[in-house]
């Protein structure tokens, strides 16, 4: 297992669409691991493929205070969703920044599991908005971009200080 390198916003490469995967092999088990290792590791508790740049639609999560629920979502498909929730978000490709987003409160999610069987999930609450926030990984879209153009420009401009600072 390895931890992975997590692009760092507004690294170009969160931009990317993801494509389907095709077939789950070993080489995609591999890659959840080293995923799912990186996500404790951070710590954090979801983690897109995009984040690690690697493009194709592959999300680990694990919401559980005891950190032994891993969910592995493939493929991932919101096929119902309700009600509206705003959590404050964070994000491990944007580390130190936090704020809220509006987002489903309830989604019905259908996936591939790591077997590459297909599943139905129910969430709601923090489980919900991580999965809204991980899909948006794959479409090639962080959660400061829901902000205004405003509080983007100051995100970046704190961004780059941190940044400048920690060097
Ligand atoms: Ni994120």
């Amino acid at each position: 297992m390895a931890i992975l390198k997590i692009l760092q916003y507004p690294d170009e490469r969160l931009h990317t669409v993801a494509a389907p995967v095709t077939q789950v092999t070993d080489k995609i088990r591999l890659l959840l691991k080293d995923m799912a290792e990186t996500m404790y590791a951070a710590p954090g508790i979801g983690l897109a493929a995009t984040q690690v740049d690697v493009h194709e639609r592959i999300i680990v999560i694990d919401t559980s205070e005891t950190r032994d629920q891993l969910l592995v979502l493939i493929n991932p498909k919101i096929i119902a969703s309700d009600g509206i929730s705003d959590f404050e978000e964070g994000c491990l490709s944007v580390p130190g920044i936090y704020g809220k987003v509006q987002r489903a409160e309830f989604v019905t999610v259908s996936a591939l599991n790591a077997k590459g069987e297909s599943f139905i999930l129910d969430a709601d609450g923090l489980l919900a908005v991580c999965i809204q926030h991980e899909m948006d990984h794959l479409a090639g879209k962080v959660f400061v971009e829901y902000w205004s153009r405003l509080k983007q420009a100051r995100t970046l401009a704190r961004l780059k200080k941190k940044q400048r600072s920690t060097m």
